[in-house]
């Protein structure tokens, strides 16, 4: 069982149309028929989208995306047309709201690491692969690897598992120029965000991109960098000073969240049950971190 616990309801604003409930973020096509980006307050983990909010996070998110998106852009293109407020929109989509150019989006989930943990940790562990990469004996977790791979994903419905697939089976999916467009975009950006982490003590494990095309422009559709970057909801940040091998790491995400689910909450993963809301002091440690992470990589205060 997974989903939502709550199914939310979206804000209807005249001269938006709905188009779509996200996991975070909830999508409108606008007058212009511009894509309108609104993140919500809502966290997953474990498949499962949770009844409690984590007050401001969605605009934690947009705000680091667009941080990012401006660091990235000499790179590639992104999806960013404005943050303008549409017109009759609640204030409080002020700073979750992104205008965004509608991409043709690659079914795929850009995945980039550039240190072994998570699903790449177990498939490494079973056969000293990640998505069929061969890599070094001798990794545990938390590892550096020789070099930052591209181990992409497909991707998964709300409620579903995304699933770790080889670089093969996205050529086969998406043709061979996109998959290696796509291999060589994310392997750039990635190492570009890591070193700029890596200034400001962050050590970027892993990360998830989504790219589009922009067919709205004359001749070869463009590859263009979308949705949310190198957000805690997409990456594994690890604070560099505490970074140590052979051990799951600290992160700036949501592992509050994870270890109380998973512990004092009483919940089990394995049943059907939707999982409880969070407590207060869970809320407030994992705003915090949020926090954190945005103030520690952009170098300013939050508010
Ligand atoms: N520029 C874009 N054009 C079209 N779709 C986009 C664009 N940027 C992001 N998206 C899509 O918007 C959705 C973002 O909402 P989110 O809550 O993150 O969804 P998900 O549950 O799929 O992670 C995703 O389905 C993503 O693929
Ligand atoms: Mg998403």
């Amino acid at each position: 069982m997974s989903g939502f616990v709550e199914k939310p309801e979206p804000v209807q604003v005249p001269g938006l149309v709905h188009l779509h409930t996200g996991k975070v973020r909830e999508l409108y096509r606008n007058e212009a028929g511009d894509l309108v980006m609104v993140a919500s307050d809502r966290l997953s983990a474990y498949d499962w989208v949770l009844p409690t909010p984590i007050p401001d996070k969605g605009k934690v998110l947009t705000q680091l995306s667009l941080w990012w998106f401006d660091q990235l852009k000499d790179l590639i293109p992104n999806h960013v047309i404005s943050t303008e407020l549409p017109a009759g929109a609640p204030a409080d989509w002020a700073g979750r709201t992104t205008i965004c150019k509608r991409l043709d989006m690659v079914p795929v989930e850009a995945v980039a690491r550039g240190y072994l943990t998570g699903s790449g940790l177990a498939e490494y562990d079973v056969s000293r692969t990640v998505c069929g990469l061969a890599l070094p004996e001798g990794l545990s977790d938390g590892s550096e690897l020789p070099a930052p791979i591209f181990t992409p994903a497909t991707k998964a419905e709300v409620g579903e598992h995304d699933e770790n697939v080889s670089y093969e089976e996205v050529a086969r999916q998406v043709g061979a120029d996109t998959a290696a467009q796509l291999r060589q975009s994310t392997l750039a950006v990635y190492s570009r965000a890591r070193d700029i982490a890596r200034e400001r003590g962050i050590i970027l494990a892993d990360t998830k991109f989504e790219f589009g095309f922009d067919t709205s422009v004359e001749g070869e559709p463009v590859l263009v960098l979308a949705d949310e970057v190198l957000t805690p909801d997409s990456s594994r940040f690890w604070p560099a000073d505490q970074w140590q091998p052979g051990r799951a790491q600290p992160s700036y995400d949501k592992q509050f969240v994870r270890d109380w689910l998973t512990g004092s909450s009483g919940w089990d993963r394995t049943s059907e049950e939707p999982p409880p809301g969070l407590p207060d002091d869970v809320v407030e440690a994992t705003r915090a971190k949020y926090i954190e992470a945005y103030e520690l990589l952009t170098g300013t205060p939050w508010s």
